[in-house]
């Protein structure tokens, strides 16, 4: 596996990253307490939004992390206002026709259970994980991303996924109900056999035959091209199938974690923050923005993966994910600025190209969950924490 001749953030280092990134947290929980935070920046800087976007977990979550560092009750009490806003959002069944439960109720929800035992947030949790698994077509075993259920052209599930189901996970063990793993499981088998590539590379989205139940064609929405590897999506995939693996401990799970990570560091630039998609590298990415948040998933993928090896290949790992927070913490992340600034600079929510089919949104600013999972990825790196995921 590639390794990198960078300095490790010190102890010191990352304290004093996580408090910076905490003060600004603090700063912006006026404007964030009765409303959400967009998905993405304007010029660095947040607007309000309602609470109707697959985002809108995020900010909870750090606000989450702000209060388990500090036990201030200013944090506690705009994350519980916050879950009300959730438990409301599943009882009514806003903008949740997508997969995307996990993304919006683990960081939100299951974290206000697990650290204040919130009735609210294990109840909205446990509904949204009911809602995730009305989304599981048996034909093709897999866990549909978007759009109405079984029609053809959106017969298909995303990379993405993989952090969506640690939610089954969760309330399999809350509720006893073996039947949401169970679908965590399957979907999991699906997306492994179909949507790495022998290079260890991944693709963004898979199509299903809605007939016959199987594999039809790889292809992308926010990546560069069908055949490139989107940055986020190989960084879901390192991520995912480390969570997958806490939760299952199927020594394939773990063998997928090498194979993605393997392919991510090789095509790595030399500060180890990707370009938006992995066909940029440093001689040819002259121009295109970067995606500093995949840097930040990856670092929580690693600290979480360095939990299940022999100490040789934890070593490495860790020394991996306190490379990547260094070049953040000392390149990418805001130190202050007006109320509603984000965490970290140079995220790619959604970046056209001639190739594929997204909406573009959020180039080369802040991204709610790339401020989180620095957030989480700083909290892992000092200590043993008990995850929301
Ligand atoms: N899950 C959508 C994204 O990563 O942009």
């Amino acid at each position: 596996m590639k390794t990198f001749q960078k300095p490790v953030l010190t102890e010191n280092e990352a304290e004093k990253a996580l408090d910076t990134a905490i003060a600004i947290v603090r700063q912006n929980l006026p404007m964030f307490t009765h409303r959400c935070q967009n998905h993405s920046s304007v010029n660095d800087v947040y607007p309000a939004c309602e609470n109707d976007q697959w985002t809108c977990g995020f900010w909870p979550g750090e606000v989450w992390l702000a209060y388990e560092r500090t036990g201030e009750d200013a944090f506690r009490s705009t994350a519980l206002t916050l879950v009300e806003s959730f438990l409301a959002r599943i009882e009514n069944k806003v903008a949740v026709d997508h997969h995307d439960m996990g993304f919006l109720y683990s960081p939100s929800c299951v974290a206000a259970y697990k650290l204040t035992g919130s009735e609210a947030g294990r109840r909205a949790a446990i509904l949204a994980a009911r809602q995730l698994c009305t989304r599981f077509q048996e034909k093709g075993q897999f866990i549909q991303a978007w759009g109405a259920m079984g029609v053809a052209d959106n017969y298909r599930y995303i990379i993405d996924c993989l952090l969506n189901v640690p939610l089954l996970y969760w309330a399999s063990e809350e509720t006893g109900e073996e039947g949401f793993a169970d679908i965590a499981h399957r979907h999991v088998a699906t997306c492994l056999a179909h949507s790495i590539r022998p290079d260890g590379s991944t693709y963004h989205t898979f199509f299903m035959d809605p007939v016959t139940g199987g594999p039809v064609r790889g292809a992308t929405c926010q990546g560069y091209r069908d055949d490139s590897c989107w940055a986020r999506g190989q960084a879901w995939g390192v991520y995912g199938t480390a969570l997958s693996y806490r939760y299952a401990k199927k020594s394939e799970y773990l063998n997928a974690f090498r194979r993605v990570l393997g392919y991510y560091l090789e095509r790595l630039p030399s500060d180890m923050v990707p370009y938006w998609d992995m066909t940029f590298g440093d001689e040819n990415g002259a121009g295109e923005p970067r995606d500093s948040s995949s840097a930040s998933i990856v670092a929580c993928g690693l600290l979480e993966a360095a939990k299940y090896v022999p100490q040789q290949e934890a070593e490495q790992w860790r020394t991996l994910a306190g490379q990547m927070l260094k070049s953040i913490a000392d390149g990418y992340a805001v130190q202050n600025g007006p109320e509603g600034v984000g965490l970290v600079r140079h995220g790619t929510y959604s970046k056209k190209s001639p190739y594929n089919t997204c909406t573009p949104e959020g180039v080369d600013e802040c991204v709610s969950w790339g401020d989180y999972f620095y957030m989480e990825a700083l909290t892992r790196y000092l200590k043993d924490w008990k995850l929301y995921w």
